[in-house]
């Protein structure tokens, strides 16, 4: 299991800190999420942020951008030192034309589908597609809970990706309780913000995360 905390649920006044206690912890990925309060109803980072955060760890930079056009922002945030870049399949009137430009800029190229978003939209740009993020809850907001009903897309992400280069992610609503269930449809990485920045010991809650991994040979 890759597993990438979601910097969403952090404490933005102490970021460094709280980047360092999840990497140390074993977690191999920070997931920065995005928003531009027009694709979603929240304003969150930009790429100011990740070239920040850039300058304090080695961990591998996982920008998912929810945010409309997302083409006039991808260059800016590879210079600032992302990964990978998710982009939204919603908010892309090219898809095939954003992910080339992503990977040819260095970074993995994401694709995220909301809950209602089928999976047949990407069907047919599964050559440029590094990772596709399967969301369970609709995003904008940390601390929701887990849409059931995005489980059968899970696993017919994992059988279209089956034989290629490409991540299945899932993100919103995990947490101890379901990743068990998460991991069982073979998901590659689990986003989790709240239930680890919000928890009493986020370290601890990582190291319990690997467990329940461990236990599923994850
Ligand atoms: C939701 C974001 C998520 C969010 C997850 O729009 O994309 O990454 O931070 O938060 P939790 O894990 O609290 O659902
Ligand atoms: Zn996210």
């Amino acid at each position: 299991m890759i597993l990438a905390p979601s910097i969403l649920s952090a404490d933005f006044s102490r970021l460094g800190d709280e980047i360092g206690k999840v990497v140390s912890a074993g977690a191999q990925w920070v997931h920065i999420d995005v928003m531009d309060g027009h694709f979603v109803p929240n304003i969150t980072i930009g790429p100011p942020v990740v070239r920040h955060v850039r300058s304090v760890t080695d961990a591998y930079l996982d920008c998912h951008l929810m945010i409309s056009d997302p083409d006039r922002y991808i260059d800016a945030f590879a210079e600032a030192g992302a990964d990978g870049i998710t982009v939204h399949v919603e908010a892309c009137t090219h898809l095939h034309r954003t992910l080339s430009r992503i990977r040819e800029l260095g970074c993995t190229p994401g694709v995220s589908l909301n809950p209602a978003t089928p999976l047949d939209t990407i069907e047919y740009c599964l050559d440029t597609i590094g990772l596709v993020l399967i969301m369970s809850v609709n995003p904008g907001f940390g601390g929701q809970a887990f849409i059931d009903a995005v489980v059968p897309k899970i696993e017919k992400a994992r059988d279209l990706a089956q034989g290629k280069d490409i991540l299945i992610q899932v993100d919103g609503g995990i947490g101890k309780e379901n990743l068990g269930m998460v991991l069982s449809k073979g998901v590659d990485v689990v986003v989790a913000g709240s239930s680890i920045f919000n928890s009493e010991d986020p370290v601890t809650t990582i190291k319990e995360m690997f467990e329940i991994a461990r236990e599923q040979n994850h």
